[in-house]
């Protein structure tokens, strides 16, 4: 009997299965009532006392032998159904849809992430503003008539709450709470009522910086915008300042760049002057500074705004305003290589 089992032992070994059907005829041989291992144990009754033990032990390890057997093959013909042979796994899928940044996120990125290598940080608020932060903080006097300038949509019944018509609202925000030295830039949807057209819509983007610290200059803020233009329009581009006016800065300007477009020789998008008006800028008016609780005797600085529309019209020559609202994916695709 002995013998018998070590027959079978060897033979288990060497046991294979090419698919479900043959081991589920292995799993009958040995295993099932009329299989070898009962078989066994019906012989077993007959086994002289002295030698059971031996028998038992043998046959406890043939069974052994038979289970562990039996769940390798099982386990291999599972890995051989997920055999992808066949199927080319390297093969890209079809059709691709990469989507792609919108234009003015790409401008927007890129703009945050010069100033941020100058030592900016990054500061947002809301769209739907009190006339405090939006006018009162920055210096409009209640019957200012620089409040017309910025074409106002108000919430019904609310005359004191409005859509933000430039980010200046964060800047009050920020200087409300934190302590000088203050540089951050605040990118952010604003809105202003006027017509839809080519070159207006009723809302668009602004970033705005602002700096505030003891010993700030009008020559750091030009140096500033400088490298800016330089950095976003490539090292050869001139900037011009030209005074102008905003109730939240004195003195103020406007700055031009260099056309990128004709190099500043002049052509039909710079009226063939050779610039191109890109943002507004000043030293903050000591006003705002106290009105945001900053002492303006202690502190000086400086702010800049521009639309960030108006800077990717430039680098992409963009001809209708409304193209970045509409969301055509035909429009949307040919920024597919910017990022
Ligand atoms: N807030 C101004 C605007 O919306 C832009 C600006 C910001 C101008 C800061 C000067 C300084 O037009």
């Amino acid at each position: 009997m002995i013998e018998k089992i070590q027959t079978l032992l060897s033979e288990v070994q060497t046991l294979k299965a090419g698919d479900e059907k043959e081991w589920e005829a292995l799993r009958l041989r040995y295993m099932s009532k009329k299989g070898a291992l009962n078989e066994l144990m019906n012989d077993f009754r007959n086994v002289p006392a002295e030698q059971k033990r031996e028998v038992g032990m043998r046959i406890n390890e043939l069974k052994t032998a038979v289970q562990d057997k039996l769940n390798e093959l099982k386990q291999a013909l599972a890995v051989k159904e997920e055999d992808h042979s066949g199927i080319d796994l390297t093969r890209t899928p079809y059709p691709v849809r990469v989507g792609t940044r919108h234009p003015l996120t790409i401008v927007k990125n890129e703009i945050i992430d010069i100033f941020s290598r100058l030592g900016f940080s990054m500061a947002e608020g809301p769209e739907v503003e009190d006339d405090w932060h939006v006018f009162g903080s920055m210096n409009f006097a209640d019957d200012h008539p620089a409040r017309d300038m910025q074409d106002t949509f108000f919430i019904e019944q609310r005359p004191d709450i409005v859509l933000r018509t430039h980010t200046s609202s964060v800047q009050s925000r920020v200087m409300e709470t934190a302590e000088p030295p203050i540089r951050v830039i605040c990118p952010g949807r604003v809105y202003r009522n006027e017509a839809i057209s080519a070159r207006a819509h009723c809302f668009f983007h602004q970033v705005e910086g602002l700096y505030i610290d003891k010993d700030v200059s009008f020559t750091d803020l030009k140096q500033v915008l400088l490298t800016f233009a330089r950095e976003m329009f490539g090292a050869d581009t001139k900037i011009r300042l030209r005074p102008s006016y905003f109730p939240f800065t004195e003195p103020s300007a406007e700055m031009d760049i260099s056309c990128n477009i004709c190099g500043g020789k002049g052509c039909g998008f710079c009226k063939h002057t050779g610039w191109v008006e890109i943002l507004g800028c000043g030293m903050v008016d000591p006003n705002v500074l106290d009105a945001n609780g900053i002492d303006s005797k202690t502190y000086k600085g400086y702010a800049f705004g521009m639309g960030v529309e108006r800077i990717t019209n430039l680098k992409y020559q963009v001809k209708d305003l409304r193209l970045f609202s509409e969301n055509d994916v035909r429009f949307l695709d040919e920024f597919m290589a910017a990022h």
